[in-house]
């Protein structure tokens, strides 16, 4: 698939097919037709007795998303390397059993308020809301059932650019947040090896809100860990935390130290530095950096290089800040796809979103919705290689 011709050709052959239940989970494209099909399959039964399914998008280049319903996770992501051979670039199981016994959030999509709240409480109009308390003393990802542990309604949207729309409903009081919110998010694969992910959300109460996706990303097709990868951030800030991750409430610049990635950097050049305390406090990398962009703009907020197959991811956001995490929690207890062990940094995530904690840290951008609004954000990842 070297040629740029080969990709053109396929889309002009393209026909239109219906959501068809093979039971296949081939990543092979086979014929010029099946180019942009999205194929449904059962992904297994979650303990209530309901099916998880899970669909197959592909593009025109042979570039294929598999993302299922529970969770609204991406399990299997391809992209092309230097020689135009596609390979999946993300972490993950082969089977819903995998998600449910322990998954550190594995391409999930993660909400009602992605990252953490100090001690699980916050007030909104004068009520204090009480939270699960999940990590250390804090909240984390939306609490003990957060969106990444839910079936989501899916719609498979068939054309040029295959997508899936999810939506949810997250009752009042859901764990312990206010409002009942309507959030679809809707994945679509672009014809430039892009994955866009469009996130909106209304609510009758007042409520926080800060959706992200966790996909763990690995660019050598999962060979080998992250440290070469080469991170670029368009970040001349980051928000140094306390021991239990909270942001301090300081913007710090990043000039002058291991921060820094507003040039192409090795991720493990710096990670186990052993004078930074606030790697210390994160165990590598595990950071909200703020972007250098005007308000809501969709503009570029890293990219990332991997010198041995010559991937190149960039991450385009209309959000405000981005959680760099290297995988420090990855411990070697988990064995994922295809029997791949996962140690320690073997994978990064870019997580776009609203800085953690903002609901008690008046100062940052407000993650607060309201009746009558709609929150609106939008991430791109996108896959190339350098020839
Ligand atoms: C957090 C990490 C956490 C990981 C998996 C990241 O967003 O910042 O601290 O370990 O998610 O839960």
């Amino acid at each position: 698939m070297k040629s740029t011709f080969l990709p053109l050709l396929l889309a002009g052959l393209v026909i239109f097919q219906s959501c068809s239940n093979k039971s296949s989970e081939s990543s092979e494209s086979t014929t010029e037709t099946q180019a942009l099909k999205i194929e449904k399959t059962d992904f297994g039964k979650l303990p209530d007795g309901q099916t998880a399914e899970l669909y197959t998008l592909k593009n025109a280049n042979g570039m294929e998303a598999k993302i299922t319903n529970y969770g609204g996770i991406i399990t299997h992501l391809t992209a092309p390397d230097s020689s135009g051979v596609f390979d999946n670039v993300v972490l993950g199981y082969d089977s819903l059993a995998g998600y449910l016994k322990s998954s550190p959030y594995f391409g999930a999509l993660v909400g009602r308020y992605g990252n953490r709240i100090a001690k699980g409480k916050f007030t909104l109009d004068g009520k204090t809301y009480t939270l699960a308390v999940n990590n250390m003393v804090n909240h984390l990802h939306g609490g003990t059932v957060g969106f990444d542990k839910v079936l989501w309604k899916a719609e498979p949207i068939e054309g040029e650019e295959p997508a899936l729309k999810l939506s949810y409903v997250s009752k009042d009081g859901e764990e312990g947040y206010p409002g009942n919110l309507n959030v679809t998010v809707t994945y679509t694969l672009q014809k430039n090896n892009s994955i866009k992910i469009d996130y909106t959300a209304t609510t009758d109460k007042a409520t926080v809100i800060n959706l992200t996706n966790h996909t763990y990303f690995n660019l050598t097709g999962a060979k080998r860990d992250i440290l070469d990868h080469q991170l670029t951030l368009n970040a001349d800030r980051f928000l140094p935390v306390n021991e239990t991750l909270i942001p301090t409430g300081e913007l710090k610049p990043v000039a002058g130290n291991v921060f820094d990635f507003t040039k192409a950097t090795a991720i493990g050049a710096r990670i186990n530095d052993p004078k930074d305390q606030q790697i210390k406090y994160g165990g590598g990398y595990d950071h909200c950096w703020v972007l250098n962009k005007k308000d809501k703009e969709l503009s570029l907020a890293a990219t990332v290089y991997e010198p041995t197959t010559g991937r190149i991811m960039e991450v385009q956001t209309t959000e405000p800040a981005i959680q760099f995490y290297t995988g420090n929690f990855l411990d070697g207890s988990i064995t994922g796809k295809k029997g791949i062990n996962y140690p320690k940094r073997f994978a990064l995530c870019l997580e776009t979103e609203h800085y953690p904690d903002s609901p008690n840290q008046s100062a940052f951008p407000t993650v607060v919705l309201k009746p009558g609004e709609t929150y609106q954000t939008t991430t791109i990842y996108t896959f190339s290689a350098k020839k």
